[in-house]
């Protein structure tokens, strides 16, 4: 395939940025589309420019770097993959493909392509952990009973790789569902239930900290998220944060 790539090109931080064209050719449909930029950061370095400054690390779908809105869509044009996962089968010879970053106030733009997401880890350090007796006498997690729906849905909830999607889809660039996953991962679980009225609302009150904005039920996060996280998850983060301003010591 030989392609017109349209690219967000931006020195630093500060830069404007502006969209630049670039030509690539013999492009294989069975390429990731990273590996597609791959191709042509080679051509520009061998030409002497500078390469496109890209977030990758796994490229196997599970670490949540690769953050890359491709053609107006969070991930590209398919469904339930990250852009690491998108393969070059989902377009066509003679495409000009838009590639720009995610686009939100709280995740700034770093270079080009690359995003400042360190607001997700500071929600993250404000409650996503359970503390854990280490004593010598912790019970073994086995040994508690947990329902079976309930396991299901909090690993469900723990698929979230954090990558910022639902964010940068987001009309009002949300966190909601990033952190209705985090919530729903430990609320469901007894592990989770001793910190949950903390956890709640200290990774909400962050949330709001950084900037994100709120949650008007679109439902387009839900959409474009690799992992399918659910708006339940939300619903459940809205209930917790309901309970514990209620009942707030
Ligand atoms: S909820 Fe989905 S889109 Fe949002 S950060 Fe988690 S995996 Fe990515
Ligand atoms: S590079 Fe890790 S999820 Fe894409």
């Amino acid at each position: 395939m030989d392609l017109v790539l349209k690219i967000w090109r931006q020195k630093d931080a500060e830069d404007k940025g502006k969209m630049v064209a670039y030509n690539v050719t013999d492009i294989s449909e069975h390429m990731s589309f990273l590996e597609m930029l791959d191709v042509l950061n080679e051509q520009l370095v061998s030409s002497g420019e500078e390469p496109v400054a890209f977030d990758h690390d796994c490229r196997e779908g599970i670490c949540g770097m690769c953050s890359l809105y491709i053609n107006g869509e969070a991930h590209g044009p398919d469904r339930g993959v990250t852009t690491c996962q998108l393969h070059m089968r989902m377009f066509n010879d003679g495409d000009t493909i838009f590639i720009e970053p995610f686009r939100a106030k709280a995740f700034p733009v770093i270079k080009d392509l690359v995003v400042d997401r360190s607001a997700f880890d500071r929600i993250q350090q404000a409650g996503g952990y359970i503390s854990v007796n280490t004593s010598g006498n912790t019970q073994d997690a086995n040994a508690i009973p947990i329902p079976k729906p309930d396991a299901d849905e909090a690993m469900d909830a723990a698929t979230c790789i954090g990558c910022g999607a639902c964010v940068a889809t987001c009309k009002n660039s949300s966190a909601m569902l990033f952190v209705g996953a985090k919530v729903s991962q430990y609320a469901l679980l007894p592990q989770g239930k001793v910190e949950a009225k903390d956890r709640v609302m200290n990774m909400v009150n962050q949330m709001d900290k950084e900037g994100f904005g709120n949650c008007t039920n679109t439902g387009a996060c839900e959409v474009e998220c690799p992992k399918g996280i659910s708006l339940t998850t939300i619903a459940r983060m809205n209930r917790e944060y309901l309970s514990a301003s209620v009942t707030e010591d």
